[in-house]
């Protein structure tokens, strides 16, 4: 089928302008004003809506075995999740343990991903890096995988060594291939969370002064130290606080090739949600932590400014029954991670668009273009333009929604969102040429999503 979508506002990282999108097969073949529209095409209404690029989600976890349990998402029903909020393409963690083969990971995960109905690719977890390593991390390359990703926390699960992480940052250098990495410092966590559970801190109000702004800010820094000492390029996933972006800063200054991802949830849940009575706050468990509300408004000016250049989710779904309710005595136990794969979209729109804090084009920009120009996809997914993929996402501004976890398609009993009143709504989404989202439910079918190979970029 081929589709003629007419009259809507089309907005892309740089362009604002009302007109027509035509879709033959998988790609978008015309763009433009009052477009005719070839025999046997279906059109779509836009009239009154946005007509965005599919968003582009850098920064998934589904599967995820993690903290003595795994995440509770699938394949399927994450990327039913994704599509409904308006993501088309997710880039997930792949994840090894530091004793499992990269390359048998890899084709694990691949495996796992078969029943997703979202395009993905991975970011390749290095949690070993040895020379035995090293030749499977070329071959996951050949096979089209353009970025890594390095834990400087996690002791003792996926954190590198201080020389791990000079020959992995060595290797990437040499590929081309961009480092994303989770900066905070593993050694000094593990003892403050030693002490505060020493003195019976044991509820996830604890968490957040675990590991404080400082901590988080030194593993930014040092990251920046070898990206500098090595040349690679690196790009910081989850950056929570102004301590943080300032060590980015003054690296840039220095020339360092490094580029900021913030998640949402750190701009719209400030430490407060993790405070919550009743174990309720275990919800809101998630590393780096929920910061003071000051730095939510640091992480949006930075946005604005675009020292920041994406938003992702760090989707990482945990049941609170069963799974969170495993820290109820020791909030070090609380299976990280704050399920928004399906909210980033409608809600970075809301927050974001709604209430004035970022404009349209910065809405595209940071939640599809950026991730797609830094992680190779670019200008296949990312825009709307003659040749590009045709995933497209038709979103109605007047639209006025309620999230709940009794209607939302992510598969764990709870939404942190609970009764947020969103403004705006997403209503149809194609990948590809294919509608998979009309009329704001899921009609897509699982398996059809792509694998995306890329080509490394950053050399
Ligand atoms: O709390 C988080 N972020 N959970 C997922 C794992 C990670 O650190 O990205
Ligand atoms: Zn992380
Ligand atoms: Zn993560
Ligand atoms: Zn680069």
């Amino acid at each position: 089928m081929n589709y003629l979508i007419t009259g809507g506002r089309i907005i892309t990282a740089t362009d604002d302008f009302f007109g027509d999108v035509l879709v033959e097969g998988e790609t978008i073949t015309a763009v433009g004003p009052a477009l005719e529209a070839p025999d046997g095409v279906e059109r779509i209404d836009a009239t009154g809506k946005y007509v965005f690029p599919g968003f582009i989600d850098p920064h998934v976890h589904v599967y995820l075995p993690f903290m003595g349990t795994q995440a509770a998402d699938t394949h399927e029903t994450a990327s039913r999740a994704a599509l409904v909020g308006g993501t088309t393409t997710f880039i997930e963690m792949c994840c090894p343990a530091n004793n499992e083969q990269p390359l048998e990971a890899f084709e694990l995960w691949l495996e796992k991903a078969q029943t997703s109905s979202c395009d993905y690719t991975f970011h390749m977890g290095v949690s070993r890096f040895d020379q035995e390593t090293r030749k499977q991390f070329e071959e996951i390359v050949k096979r089209g995988v353009a970025s890594l990703k390095v834990f400087l926390a996690y002791k003792g699960a996926f954190s590198l060594s201080e020389e791990e992480l000079y020959e992995t940052l060595t290797f990437a250098k040499q590929y081309g291939l961009i480092v994303t990495a989770h900066c905070e410092n593993a050694e000094l966590i593990a003892k403050r969370q030693a002490e505060l559970i020493g003195q019976g801190k044991t509820g996830p109000e604890w968490h957040e002064p675990s590991r404080p702004t400082y901590i988080e800010a030194e593993g930014v820094g040092r990251l920046m130290t070898y990206a500098e000492t090595t040349g690679a390029h690196v790009y910081c996933v989850h950056t929570s606080c102004s301590d943080a972006l300032e060590a980015v800063q003054t690296a840039q200054l220095r020339d360092v090739n490094v580029w900021v991802e913030v998640v949402l949830p750190h701009l719209v849940f400030d430490r407060s949600y993790a405070e919550l009575p009743g174990f309720e706050g275990a919800k809101f468990v998630m590393s780096p932590p929920l910061r003071e509300a000051r730095h939510q408004e640091a992480m949006w000016n930075a946005l604005r400014s675009r020292l920041v250049s994406t938003v992702g989710t760090d989707h990482a779904p945990f049941n609170f029954q069963g799974q969170k309710e495993m820290g109820r005595d020791d909030f070090t136990k609380i299976p990280n991670g704050i399920p928004s794969i399906e909210n980033r979209v409608e809600v970075l729109y809301s927050e974001g668009v709604g209430k004035g804090r970022i404009d349209l084009n910065t809405f595209v920009d940071s939640a599809s273009t950026q991730a797609a120009k830094l992680f190779g996809l670019y200008p296949r997914k990312g825009t709307i333009a003659v040749g590009s993929d045709a995933d497209v996402v038709i979103f109605d501004p007047n639209a006025q929604r309620e999230i709940s976890q009794a209607t939302h398609q992510m598969a764990v009993d709870y939404s942190a969102f609970e009764g947020w009143q969103q403004q705006g709504g997403v209503e149809h989404v194609l990948l590809r040429g294919t509608v998979k989202v009309r009329d704001g439910k899921f009609v897509g079918e699982p398996g059809t999503g792509e694998f995306l190979t890329r080509e490394p970029t950053h050399f």
